[in-house]
């Protein structure tokens, strides 16, 4: 298979765990005999520094021609502290979601048996864990409109707003993997004091209708927020809104063992890209500490959700599972004799070498 892949690696540590990542790829190209071809463009605050705008035109073209887009991070402490930065690096990544439309962010939830003991969790509430949540990424409060500031700058405004479109499009995405998991789906939402939940709750049930093997629940997300904790393992597919999924997908990363772990996905009817769901992490920029696994695990899911190769995309998720087992991990993972960012990807690599002539 030929493919061209863009490579947007961001700030902060997002150019070594995306270093790791393409490492990962090419593992796999070079045993399955697929071509992946990589062009590297600026986003974030690199691209402000070197363009004055977070998402130059050049790299909105890179995207809009490539197969599938691969993400680091974003994000620089330099405009965090600033409020009154003009340009920020987020509106960089909040321009490409809406440039692109990636609607429908996916982000798998699982715990890692070699991981449990190490959880603030205890082990047997976590153990099996395996959910999925389908985060609506281009709406909601993120992009209504109006916001901004009185006159007088004393009050500040955000709107949330939602359209029966997007409800449904990322509705319907749900629904489907729903299908092909354990068929349960819950909508978290606010709408007991919130109209846009109220419109999400009335949309979604509508739709129920056309997938009717789907067993449908609702749960605000405060108590949504209790549940992830007490009992991960009831939930299969979440579906929600863009700020409650930002929020509720980082207290689930907490399950898996590391926010470092978890991959994603924002899904468009075009393009489609895969970052990990971590920040630019910007205190270990540059120190070889940062862990590359949910770098690489997105690129597991790139090879799954944009080309197809299935066998390919597990390959990647075993090789990570077993540099787990082995206790091979940053520091954020295992505390004695951690590896660097480098190593654990180089273990990945022989792993997913060692994998495929096993299977071979
Ligand atoms: C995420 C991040 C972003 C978001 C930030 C960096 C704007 O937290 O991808 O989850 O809130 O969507
Ligand atoms: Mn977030």
């Amino acid at each position: 298979m030929n493919k061209n892949i863009a490579i947007l690696a961001g700030d902060g540590i997002g150019p070594e765990v995306t270093a790791e990542a393409v490492k990962a790829l090419n593992a796999v190209a070079e045993t399955f005999g697929h071509q992946f071809k990589y062009a590297e463009s600026l986003i974030g605050a690199a691209a402000i520094d070197a363009t004055g705008n977070p998402f130059p035109e050049a790299t909105e073209e890179s995207c809009k021609s490539a197969d599938a887009i691969l993400f680091g991070a974003i994000g620089d402490p330099k405009y965090d502290n600033d409020p009154n930065a003009k340009v920020r690096p987020e509106q960089g990544l909040l321009k490409m979601r809406k440039n692109l439309g990636l609607f429908a962010n996916v982000r798998p939830v699982s715990s890692y048996d070699a991981l449990l003991p190490i959880s603030p969790l205890k082990e047997h509430i976590i153990k099996g864990t395996d959910f999925v949540v389908f985060r609506e990424l281009t709406g909601g409060i993120y992009f209504g409109e109006p916001r901004g500031r009185s006159e007088d700058g004393n009050t500040a405004f955000d709107s949330c707003v939602y359209s029966k479109t997007e409800i449904e499009r990322i509705s319907h995405l749900a629904f489907k993997a729903a299908e092909n998991r354990r068929k349960k789906l819950t909508l978290v939402d606010k709408a007991n004091v919130l109209a846009t939940s109220r419109l999400w709750r009335e949309t979604v049930k509508e739709i129920s209708s056309q997938y009717p093997k789907v067993e449908l629940d609702f749960m605000f997300v405060d108590n949504a927020a209790m549940k992830i904790i007490q009992n991960p393992k009831d939930f299969d597919v979440v579906l929600t809104e863009n700020m409650f999924g930002d929020i509720i997908t980082d207290e689930a990363s907490v399950i898996s063992g590391s926010l470092g772990l978890l991959p994603s996905a924002s899904l468009g009817t075009k393009s489609s890209l895969f970052e990990p769901i971590h920040g630019s992490y910007p205190q270990a920029a540059g120190k070889g500490i940062a862990n590359p696994l949910g770098a690489i695990l997105s690129a597991a899911m790139l090879l799954e959700y944009a080309f197809e190769l299935k066998e390919e995309s597990q390959i990647i998720k075993d090789a990570v599972a077993n540099s787990l087992k082995a206790g091979f991990a940053t520091e954020d993972i295992q505390k004695e004799n951690p590896k660097n960012t480098k190593e654990v990807g180089d273990f990945v690599v022989k792993e997913i070498k060692k994998l495929v002539t096993v299977s071979a």
